[in-house]
């Protein structure tokens, strides 16, 4: 194509892209970029863009693409910066720089610091300023850091596992020290409240103290052999390397349960963190990296590679990813799990939850009042064990509703890092019209709002904590996960029907009957009660220790994490067999001579 075609041809390509609510960047004819236009920054669009042209075409010589590349990030970064001002660099939040972060941030790291794809920027949900940037990985950075990632294990899984569980240790102790500091930066970047910061990056370092156990505890057992003459013992070794996907709600405590035990059994890890939460993923890996480097060890056992949907399908696809570990939607999840089954790979998956609090009629509301709005209030209904459906026995039902109302009013709104706010902004403003179009459906199948049901009039993304009451326990948006503050409140009758009402969503994460009936109790904990993969009593659904193992069932995915036994996932157990004796007599008796 001669190049006035090849013009024309990109122009009208470009239009295209603009119909779609995209923005194209091009270069001789060749697509470099699409983002979608809302988040191509107004500065951006001002500096680059004639009036009521909604596309561009940068047209320069190839071989200079990449240089320009690089310029028309940094003119991007310089006028958002000039606009709106980076938060890093307002004194109010220099602490960012003790977790080693500056304006623009490198997002691999295999070894050595780098990246040169995609700059992001990271805003802060509580008032949408940028907070700093961060270059993501292209597929060749990919490429390059599972190869050293590899590498990396072939030093590491001839580390003895408990000396593998002191720089485990070393790693909790290294957060122990930066704990406020990073829990701010989770607050600052995810939006939840600080306390629920610092409790994320406690979990990290309770499973870094709980796998320094496990690394003198981990192993099989020797069974008895029906030969004489034979060992049977059980091996377990590591698979090799484990790729970590988390989500943008728990962007340190997933990938830390994930990372330390993972480490303990002799793996080593490869970490893509939320597109939306990428400062957080930087500050954790630095953390980690210093202890493998003052330790002399391959700081690519623990890789990281920011990025999209590239970047995870990359992972999803790779037969070199021995354990694919993906927490997030149960719709991506799906994906991930398919591609992973193609080749035959092993996957941990942690999907959506639709998790049920259930009042019996002898519960105490003493216990109910504050533990609902614990699990539904709390996080902004952003964490997958989030109380979704209030089951209420018809006889508490008026009066757990007004309590609960009541107790709404009370949840101190406000900016996340202020130690007295009880509830923050909604991640993303996506996630502001998720909430409200489910409120809307909610009211066209019965419902009524009881409390809240708006957006605030604020900066950030803050909507109001709702209540509805009077849907059916099988309207469909009740059987939908939506990642907001919404509890649907339900009344029952019988013990039945609660149970059967728990059970009969698609996903099974967590629940929680509220009662003093013993009868009760083991009813719920056995074949006819919750079908859950974490069953509570007079507790909420969420805030589930590490000791545990962490997971559900059905549409949730079916993996374990954390505590008890789930280090079974991340390793392979071979069966072996052997025989010290002089004769080869073969099992079941069987004679072949
Ligand atoms: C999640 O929401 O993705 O049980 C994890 C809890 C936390 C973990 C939640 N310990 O709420």
């Amino acid at each position: 194509m001669d190049q006035s075609n090849k013009a024309g041809a990109t122009r009208r390509t470009n239009q295209d892209a603009a119909q779609r609510g995209y923005f194209r960047f091009s270069c001789d004819g060749n697509i470099l970029q699409e983002l979608p236009c809302s988040e191509v920054d107004v500065a951006l669009r001002s500096l680059y863009q004639p009036p009521m042209q909604r596309c561009l075409t940068l047209t320069f010589a190839r071989h200079n693409r990449l240089l320009l590349r690089n310029k028309f990030a940094s003119a991007h970064c310089q006028q958002s910066a000039a606009m709106s001002g980076l938060l890093i660099n307002q004194p109010k939040y220099s602490w960012l720089k003790e977790l080693g972060l500056s304006e623009d941030n490198p997002g691999v790291y295999n070894g050595s610091w780098g990246g040169s794809g995609e700059v992001i920027t990271s805003y802060c949900p509580a008032n949408n300023e940028p907070i700093a940037r961060v270059t993501q990985a292209t597929m060749a950075e990919y490429e390059e850091t599972v190869q050293k990632t590899k590498e990396a294990w072939k030093i590491w899984a001839d580390i003895p596992a408990p000396k593998r569980g002191e720089i485990v240790r070393q790693i909790g102790d290294a957060l122990r020290k930066k704990i406020n500091v990073l829990g701010s930066l989770v607050s600052l970047e995810m939006g939840k409240i600080y306390v629920e910061g610092v409790g994320e990056v406690q979990e990290y370092v309770d499973v870094c103290d709980y796998a320094v156990g496990l690394s003198r505890m981990i192993g099989g057992p020797m069974l008895p052999s029906e030969r004489p003459g034979h060992a049977l013992i059980e091996q377990w070794n590591p698979v090799g390397l484990v790729g970590i996907i988390t989500a943008f709600n728990f962007p340190v405590a997933v990938y830390g349960w994930n990372n330390a035990i993972a480490l303990t059994c002799g793996n080593v890890c490869l970490w893509k963190g939320a597109p939306t939460t990428p400062l957080t993923s930087v500050a954790v890996s630095k953390i980690v990296a210093e202890v493998l480097e003052r330790n002399n060890l391959p700081g690519a056992i623990c890789s990281m590679t920011c990025g999209g949907a590239d970047i995870g399908s990359a992972m999803a696809k790779d037969e070199r990813v021995d354990l694919v570990s993906f927490t997030g939607s149960t719709n991506v999840g799906k994906m991930v799990a398919m591609t992973v089954q193609d080749r035959f790979g092993r996957k941990l998956l942690e999907l959506g939850g639709n998790n049920a609090i259930i009042v019996f009629e002898d519960a105490d509301l003493n216990l109910v009042v504050p533990a609902s709005v614990f699990a539904a209030v709390g996080t902004a209904g952003q964490r997958c064990t989030t109380t979704r459906r209030l089951m209420l026995h018809e006889s508490v039902h008026d009066t757990v509703v007004e309590r609960v109302a009541k107790a709404y009013k009370q949840v101190r709104i406000g900016d996340p890092w202020d130690p007295t706010t009880l509830y923050g902004p909604l991640h993303t403003k996506q996630a502001v019209d998720q909430y409200l179009a489910a409120i809307e459906q909610a009211k066209q199948q019965g419902g009524t709002v009881v409390y809240g049901g708006k957006v605030m009039d604020r900066p950030g993304n803050y909507v109001e904590p709702t209540i509805i009451t009077g849907l059916a326990h099988d309207a469909p948006i009740v059987h939908t996960e939506t990642f907001v503050p919404i509890l649907y409140v339900l009344k029952f009758k019988t013990e039945e029907e609660a149970f059967a009402w728990n059970n009969e969503v698609q996903q099974g994460l967590s629940s929680s009957i509220f009662t003093k009936d013993m009868g009760r109790v083991f009813r719920w904990l056995g074949p006819k009660g919750s079908d859950c993969g974490i069953v509570n009593v007079n507790i909420p659904t969420s805030g589930a220790e590490i000791g545990g193992a962490f997971g559900g069932e059905k549409h949730t995915g079916g993996g374990r994490e954390s505590g008890s036994d789930s280090w079974k996932q991340y390793m392979r157990r071979s069966t072996c067999t052997i025989n010290y004796s002089k004769d080869l007599p073969l099992a079941q008796g069987i004679k072949f001579e």
